[in-house]
């Protein structure tokens, strides 16, 4: 392995905050809103509640465990425990993390020039025009590219010096806007129609496979699961740590901040009527929508939007960084190269994949999809197996640094049978109908 020992986080809390930075990002702001809109409000966040705690919250305590275990980047931790054969399910997920950034970086691209903009003259009215101009060709490349080097720039500086420190200054921060927007958002005329919207359940919706599905999908996404996200992190974690407690933690504080970014997002486009604006666009439903909303409710609403892209850029960056650890702690350990050069030449690579992305919010769009339902639910489907069956020892390794209890057992049983099963029916539900789709296209 290059450059010496195994870093270590620093302290406990200096991992959850990391973790938590690795979930809380565009998945709960922009992601969640935008699914919510098109999903039917409360009846997509109930289902996206309950896939969290019954198939999300299992899958990371997985992969903690896998990576606290065995103190080794995704391709190493499953081939440790699993044997060569496991290797491929490991370039999996270090594709996933390459595919993911790639968009990611270029949605955080445009909140860096919202941001931006709104700092040097306000938000635009003619917000649809506008969105148009900022998520396509050299303009959004460009700040895609800006974002990329700063990722670039945190991951270099190393676990602890640059993750961990990052995480430790911003998170706290983010925390206290996202409150703060809130708080806002619920003094403006008409939030009450909002927060009917987003809390009030329309059952039939309930019902349907396809929120079902999205639910899931945006779970894992959400939770930065099925692609070895929280399994690095967890491989520089010391034993003396409470993986179930940490996994609570993390879960609880995502859920918590897509939560509160809703009750942000509702009240503001429904107290300026803008809701029919959001069913018409799906991946550029929050930049449309939001900086319409800011520019109509004039210098209040300027401020109000620098503080919400400050928010949504923090997230961000905390998020990307844990993409970019993955595939960057992978050539670390499987290539012996040294973190910067990993870090410089994945993120160019990564920053290059993401240019069709730059210049159609259709590619992007249809990119995420990918991502998130086949390759995030895939990922969590092989690797609720490979630790319910595969990996020995997992309760041990999941109740060291704990103390033990009644409940592992049904820990592996739901990593065993009912979350691959659940993932899945998911899965083949989803490739069914898109296949038919794909070779209907053909004709
Ligand atoms: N969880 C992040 C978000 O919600 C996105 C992410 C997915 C990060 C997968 C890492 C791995 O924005």
């Amino acid at each position: 392995m290059a450059g010496g020992p195994r870093e270590q986080w620093t302290s406990r809390h200096g991992f959850v905050l990391a973790a938590i930075g690795s979930a809380v990002g565009l998945g709960n702001m922009w992601r969640f809103s935008y699914l919510a809109a098109e999903n039917g409000g409360a009846a997509f966040v109930i289902l996206y509640l309950a896939t969290t705690l019954v198939i999300g919250l299992p899958v990371l305590l997985a992969e903690l465990v896998l990576g606290r275990g065995s103190q080794k980047s995704p391709i190493q931790a499953l081939t440790h425990y699993g044997g060569s054969r496991w290797k491929p399910l490991g370039l999996v997920f270090v594709t996933a993390g390459f595919l993911i950034l790639s968009y990611y970086a270029v949605i955080a691209g445009w909140a860096v020039r919202y941001g931006l903009a709104a700092i040097v003259s306000g938000f635009d009215p003619n917000a649809a025009e506008r969105f148009g101009e900022v998520a396509s060709g050299w303009d959004a490349f460009g700040y895609h590219l800006a974002f990329m080097a700063l990722t670039v720039f945190v991951v270099v500086r190393g676990v602890t010096g640059g993750i961990e420190r990052t995480s430790v200054v911003l998170m706290p921060i983010l925390f206290v806007l996202v409150l703060g927007l809130a708080v806002y958002a619920a003094t403006l005329n008409g939030a009450s129609a909002g927060y009917a919207y987003y809390l009030r359940p329309d059952f039939s919706k309930l019902l349907s496979l396809n929120v079902l599905k999205d639910a899931a999908g945006q779970a894992f996404f959400s939770l930065s699961l099925g692609m070895g996200a929280m399994l690095t992190f967890a491989s520089y974690l010391g034993r003396n740590v409470n993986l179930p407690r940490a996994a609570a933690l993390i879960a609880g504080a995502d859920i918590a901040i897509a939560f509160i970014a809703g009750l942000v997002v509702f009240p503001m486009i429904f107290a300026l009527e803008l809701s029919a604006d959001v069913g018409a666009s799906t991946v550029g439903a929050l930049f449309i929508t939001l900086p319409k909303a800011f520019a109509e409710m004039g210098s209040v609403g300027r401020g109000v939007g620098i503080l919400f892209f400050a928010a949504l850029i923090v997230g961000a960056l905390t998020s990307a960084i844990s993409l970019l650890e993955v595939v960057v702690s992978s050539a670390i350990d499987g290539l012996g190269w040294s973190r910067r050069k990993a870090g410089i030449l994945l993120g160019i690579a990564i920053a290059v994949l993401g240019a069709p992305s730059a210049w159609s919010t259709d590619i992007l769009g249809a990119v995420d999809q990918v991502a998130n339902n086949i390759l995030l639910l895939g990922g969590g489907f092989a690797l609720s197996i490979f630790v319910g069956w595969v990996m020995a020892g997992p309760i041990e390794e999941a109740s060291e640094g704990a103390s033990s209890a009644a409940w592992y057992g049904s820990w592996r049983n739901l990593l065993r049978y009912a979350v691959p099963a659940f993932l899945f029916f998911i899965l083949v539900y989803d490739a069914i109908p898109s296949t038919f789709r794909t070779i209907a296209d053909l004709f």
